[in-house]
C-alpha cells in the first residue's frame, strides 16, 4: 500500500481485505485532471493568504501542472496500491518535489476535494451529453423533414387507432429530447461549485483567497463562493439530479428503441432498419436483429438501477460526509457513459431508418382508423350528439366485421339502418388520412427547435 494521507494516528497496520475494501482508486482515477484543478486553485489561495511563499506556489503549481499533463496526454497510470485519486495525487508530488508537497494539503479536506472534483466532471459530461443529445434530436429532426408528407398509423394500447402524419409521431421524440436538454440546462444551472470546506467547518482561509486565481475557465465560470461547508461536504443531490435526467432520456430512448424494434418486425414492416446496426443468428440463415436497439431498451435496467443505488445510498445518512458517499462515483460514471454511447449510435441509426411506404398506405386501408372521422362527421356535420354518434359507429363496426364487409362499398340503405345521416358519398370523403390529419386543428404542428447549444 502507498503511503496514507492519515496513517500516523495509527499504530497497527490496516488490515489487507479491509484496505483494498475501501480502496476508491480503481474507479475515482477519473477524476484526477479535476483533483489537479482543485490542487491549483488551493495552492493560488494559499500564496494569496501568504502561508505559501510565491516562490512554493509557483514551485507546487509547476508540478501539479507536469501531472495535469500526463493526463491530458494520456500517459497517467493510476496507482493501484493508492486509496484514492487524492492520495495518488499527493504522493506524486511529493516524488518530485519532497519538502513542498508536505505543505499542499495545508487547510483542506479530501471531503472538499471529491465534491469538487465531481461537480467538475459532471459540468464536461453535461457539455458532452448536450451534444450528442443534440445530434440525435437533429437525426429525428432530419427523418421528419424527409417524410414531411407521409401519413402514419397511430396507435394506442398497441392497437390501430386514428391516422397522423409520420411527423405527428417521430416529431413527439424530438420533444422529448428537448425536455431532456432542458433539464440538463436546469442540472447545470443548480450545480454550483465552491471550494473551502475543509473537512465540514470551513477553512481559516478568506474565501476571497479562493477566488482570485482560478484554474480553468471552466471552473471560474462556474465557482461560486461558498455559502454553507456543512452542505457542501453533504450533499450530493447533484449527482441524483443528473442521474435522474439520464434516466428519464434513457426512458425516451428506450420507447424509441421499442417502436424500431416492433414497427420493424414482420408483423408491422413500417420500417427497415440500417443493416450496419443490426446482427444475425448463427442458426437461422434470414436473421436481422436489432440488437442495438435491444441494448438501449435493456440499458434501462442498469441506468435506473443506478439513480436507485445512490438514492438509497444517500437515504439517511446523517450529516456531514461519510463513506457511504464513496459510492456514488461508480453510478454516476456507469450512466454518463453509458447513456453517452446510446446516443452517438442512435444519431446515427435514425439517419439509417426508412419508411416502408407500400406497407404504410395498405394498413392505411383499414377502415377501423377512420371510425372516430365518421363519429366526428356526425357531431360536426350533422349535429348530432357524440354518444349517439360513437354508439352508431360502434354498431357500424361490429356489423362491417362480422359480415367481413368494407364499409366503403356499403349502399346507403344498409348506412342508414345505422343512423339516418349517413350516407356513401360522405364516408368516401372522411374515410381517408388525407381527411383524417388536415381535419384536426387543434395541434400547432411545430418542429421543435433546441436554442444554445453550449451546456456549461
Ligand atoms: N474516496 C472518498 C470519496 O469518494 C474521498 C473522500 C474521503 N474522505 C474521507 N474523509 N475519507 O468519498
Amino acid at each position: 500500500m502507498a503511503k496514507k494521507l492519515w496513517g500516523a494516528r495509527f499504530k497497527k497496520d490496516t488490515d489487507k481485505d479491509f484496505e483494498e475494501f475501501s480502496k476508491s482508486i480503481q474507479y475515482d482515477y477519473k477524476l484526477a485532471q479535476y483533483d489537479i484543478y482543485h490542487s491549483i486553485i488551493h495552492v493560488n489561495a494559499l500564496v494569496d493568504s501568504s502561508i505559501l511563499t510565491k516562490d512554493e506556489g509557483s514551485r507546487l503549481i509547476s508540478v501539479l501542472r507536469q501531472i495535469l499533463r500526463e493526463i491530458e496526454e494520456g500517459e497517467f497510470k493510476p496507482d493501484l496500491e493508492c486509496e484514492d485519486i487524492h492520495s495518488d495525487i499527493q504522493n506524486r508530488v511529493e516524488k518530485k518535489a519532497p519538502k513542498l508537497a508536505a505543505k499542499l494539503h495545508t487547510l483542506r479536506s479530501r471531503n472538499d476535494q471529491i465534491v469538487f472534483d465531481e461537480k467538475v466532471y459532471c459540468l464536461n459530461e453535461v457539455e458532452e451529453l448536450g451534444k450528442l443529445l443534440t445530434h440525435t434530436f437533429d437525426a429525428i429532426i432530419g427523418k421528419a423533414s424527409q417524410y414531411e408528407k407521409n401519413f402514419f398509423l397511430g396507435y394506442t394500447h398497441t392497437r390501430r387507432a386514428q391516422v397522423i402524419f409520420f411527423n405527428d409521431y417521430i416529431l413527439a421524440y424530438a420533444h422529448m429530447f428537448k425536455r431532456d436538454y432542458r433539464r440538463l440546462q436546469c442540472f447545470i444551472e443548480n450545480l454550483g461549485v465552491s471550494i473551502g470546506s475543509g473537512a465540514l467547518a470551513g477553512s481559516s482561509l478568506n474565501a476571497k483567497h479562493y477566488q482570485k486565481v482560478v484554474f480553468s475557465a471552466l471552473v471560474k465560470k462556474h465557482l461560486a463562493e461558498l455559502e454553507n461547508a456543512v452542505d457542501n461536504v453533504s450533499s450530493r443531490d447533484f449527482i441524483i439530479e443528473l442521474l435522474n435526467t439520464l434516466a428519464i432520456l434513457q426512458m425516451h430512448l428506450s420507447r424509441l428503441a421499442e417502436d424500431m424494434i416492433m414497427y420493424s418486425g414482420k408483423e408491422f414492416e413500417f420500417l427497415e432498419l440500417p443493416e450496419e446496426f443490426c446482427t444475425g443468428s448463427s442458426l437461422m440463415p434470414h436473421k436481422k436483429n436489432p440488437d442495438f436497439l435491444e441494448l438501449v431498451r435493456g440499458y434501462s435496467g442498469i441506468i435506473y438501477g443506478n439513480l436507485m443505488a445512490i438514492l438509497t445510498t444517500m437515504k439517511g445518512l446523517p450529516l456531514t460526509y461519510n463513506r457511504d458517499m464513496q459510492l456514488d462515483k461508480t453510478p454516476l460514471f456507469s450512466s454518463v457513459e453509458i447513456v453517452k454511447k446510446e446516443l452517438k449510435i442512435m444519431a446515427e441509426f435514425i439517419k439509417g431508418i426508412t419508411l416502408k411506404e407500400k406497407n404504410i398506405a395498405k394498413a392505411l386501408e383499414d377502415e377501423c382508423l377512420y371510425a372516430t372521422e365518421i363519429a366526428e362527421f356526425l357531431v360536426t356535420e350533422k349535429n348530432i350528439p357524440f354518444s349517439q354518434a360513437h354508439d352508431a359507429v360502434g354498431r357500424l363496426i361490429r356489423y362491417a366485421q362480422e359480415k367481413e364487409l368494407k364499409i366503403q362499398n356499403m349502399q346507403d340503405s344498409v348506412l342508414k339502418t345505422f343512423h339516418p345521416d349517413l350516407d356513401s358519398g360522405a364516408l368516401r370523403l372522411i374515410m381517408n388520412p388525407e381527411h383524417a390529419t388536415s381535419s384536426k386543428r387543434s395541434i400547432l404542428r411545430k418542429v421543435p427547435k433546441i436554442k444554445n447549444n453550449k451546456l456549461r
